[in-house]
């Protein structure tokens, strides 16, 4: 059983119940409109003040309650998180088929959001091994929870929890597994050096995550997976703000394998796939106006504290602009189709 550092609430040992990122930026200063004015008919003091450099990027604040925003972000998003959802129910399963568990295993799934990945590890492992489950949002627990008693699944442990908050013994996991969830950690070296320790000796670690890179079809792929992302942190950058990618570990394979060589892993296998998000039936004006909802609210950075009202309004208007033009090149007959990449990491203890 696992010892928790601080609280978390068991939402179910199914069946017994339900339970409870630095890369600069490569910004177009001149589009996000920070270059210096053109010197032709300015004063002295104006020409000097003109060819002086421009202050460096600042990075935002992370917002004190974190945690507490993905926790609220998740719960809200846990009512419809599966329905219609092309995104993150493919690649659960890919890395579920990659962990190739065996009967018999103990499996820990690290932001198990509604179980995709944890529902399909227990019905692989069975009655004689265990998955447990940890995420921040009760919502998503439940959801998870609610999933498992329906299919009967009694093998499973599901905790409302902080990963970083939980201590589970040395060696005892078979393998752990983390799907989309991993750029949430504030701290990825040391979950993974913790990670390790919970792994039995040549036990495995799977996760996926977005590639931090340039993207086709995006100006300047920054990662996150998204051409959206990539807009807003150059017009953030108009703000003076450098936006620090979630993602940025996860830029080449090189660093992952020695991210994870740091962390006590062994040896690692990464591959990388070129993926297309088909947002269907998506206008341009429609993929600007949900980018900007989704950047707004993520939870690393609050933008709209460094840069006021008016900074956020004036960001808002450069964004849903250059938005729409990033998106009408990435328009097909079946709506928006955005290119990432993926990065797929098996790691042993
Ligand atoms: C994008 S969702 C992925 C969920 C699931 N793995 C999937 O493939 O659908 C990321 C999940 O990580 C969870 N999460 C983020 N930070 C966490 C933390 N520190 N501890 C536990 N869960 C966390 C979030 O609550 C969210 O449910």
């Amino acid at each position: 059983m696992a010892a928790l550092k601080r609280s978390a609430r068991l939402q179910g040992q199914a069946g017994k119940g339900a339970a409870r990122q630095q890369r600069r930026p490569r910004h177009r200063r001149s589009a996000a409109g920070r270059s210096p004015p053109a010197a032709a008919g300015l004063s002295e003091p104006q020409k000097q003040a003109a060819a002086a450099p421009l202050p460096p990027l600042r990075p935002p604040p992370r917002p004190a309650d974190f945690k507490l925003r993905i926790a609220q972000q998740f719960d809200a998003r846990a009512p419809g998180y599966d329905a219609g959802n092309t995104y993150h129910p493919p690649q659960a399963a890919r890395l579920v088929q990659l962990a190739a568990l065996q009967p018999g295993e103990e499996v820990l799934d690290v932001g198990t959001g509604t179980g995709l990945v944890a529902l399909a590890a227990a019905r692989l492992v069975g009655s004689s091994g265990r998955v447990t489950g940890v995420d921040l949002s009760d919502a998503m627990i439940h959801k998870a929870a609610v999933k498992a008693r329906a299919q009967g699944l009694t093998n499973m442990r599901l905790l409302a929890a902080d990963i970083e908050e939980c201590a589970f013994g040395a060696g005892r996991f078979h393998a752990i597994l983390c799907s989309n969830a991993l750029p949430f950690l504030p701290d990825i070296p040391a979950a993974l050096a913790e990670w390790r320790s919970w792994l039995r000796p040549g036990g495995r670690l799977l996760f996926n995550a977005p590639k931090a890179s340039r993207g086709a079809g995006c100006a300047a792929g920054l990662g996150v997976g998204s051409c959206a992302f990539t807009v807003f942190a150059q017009v953030a950058a108009g703000q003076g703000l450098l936006l620090q990618d979630p993602c940025s570990l996860f830029s080449e394979e090189g660093q992952v394998r020695r991210l994870l060589a740091g962390a006590g892993y062994s040896a690692a296998a990464i591959s990388v796939t070129s993926e297309l998000n088909l947002r269907a039936g998506q206008t341009p004006e429609h993929w600007a106006a949900s980018g900007w909802a989704l950047c707004t609210s993520l939870p690393f950075a609050d933008v709209g504290a460094a840069v006021g009202e008016e900074g956020l309004d004036a960001m808002r208007r450069q964004y849903l602009a250059a938005a729409a033009e990033v998106a009408a090149g990435l328009a097909t007959p079946e709506g928006i189709a955005e290119p990432y990449e993926m990065l797929w990491v098996v790691a042993h203890a």
